[in-house]
């Protein structure tokens, strides 16, 4: 395929649906680093602790990576870019990030979900028809990856680890709870299943995969995790605000 480098090389179509997406995937990394902020270094261990903040720093700079991206694009990207950062929580436009980490349970059982959901977005964008899009997913898509894997680790801990169960002062129930929380606010985040804009990417080659392909392989990698630990995999439809 040949990649576009460039603004002035694209269609107008092309150019709105990649600042479309480029702020969407924006305001979701910063989004995420409030919703991390407060259980900085309340993690239970040390290496919970530092991999927690690990984590945030590499949303940060994954947001910082996106917004210089929109500065290419003039005045329109760069006014898209400042309005990112004046964003607070509960002003961010993708719903579940405006959702706050109640407990570190919470915190893992986002990492669980909504970190897996950000690797399957990104990889829908990898070598992606945009070069300096497609360039910057070498490093992110390992990032979600370890974010994710975090989250399932600890999820697995949880149930059983009794070490982990005693220091987290929580267990299977509450990792239960916590899945049953982000499960459907994941399922929203991949956006609505007739969605133009989703069929516009995958047209543009700016994605592989539309909505509700990514939300069916999500599905199929997440679902097997939960059963495999004896939990139950939350209703798809229950709590769900996109369809
Ligand atoms: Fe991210
Ligand atoms: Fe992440």
């Amino acid at each position: 395929m040949r990649k576009v480098e460039t603004p002035e090389q694209m269609t107008e179509e092309y150019r709105s649906t990649l600042l479309k997406i480029v702020y969407a995937l924006a305001s979701t990394e910063f989004a995420s680093v409030e919703q991390h902020h407060r259980w900085i270094n309340q993690g239970p261990t040390a290496e919970d602790r530092f991999i927690q903040a690990q984590i945030a720093a590499d949303e940060a700079h994954q947001g910082f990576i996106d917004c210089r991206m929109l500065r290419h694009f003039g005045k329109e990207g760069e006014d898209m870019a400042d309005r990112l950062l004046t964003l607070r929580m509960g002003q961010h436009p993708i719903a579940a990030f405006n959702v706050p980490m109640e407990s570190w349970v919470d915190v893992v059982g986002f990492c669980f979900c909504m970190d897996l959901v950000a690797w399957y977005h990104l990889r829908a964008m990898e070598d992606c028809s945009y070069a300096p899009l497609a360039r910057e997913m070498t490093t992110m898509v390992g990032e979600e990856k370890f974010h994710a894997s975090f989250g399932a680790r600890r999820i697995k801990d949880l149930v059983r680890d009794a070490r982990y169960q005693n220091l987290c002062r929580a267990g299977a129930a509450e990792a239960q709870q916590t899945i049953d929380k982000w499960y459907p606010h994941a399922l929203d985040t991949f956006g609505s299943a007739r969605s133009k804009f989703s069929e516009l990417a995958v047209a543009c080659g700016i994605r592989r995969w539309g909505n509700e392909e990514l939300r069916r392989m999500w599905r199929k990698d997440i679902d097997p995790q939960i059963e495999k630990l004896g939990l139950s995999v939350p209703d798809a439809e229950k709590g769900r605000l996109i369809h």
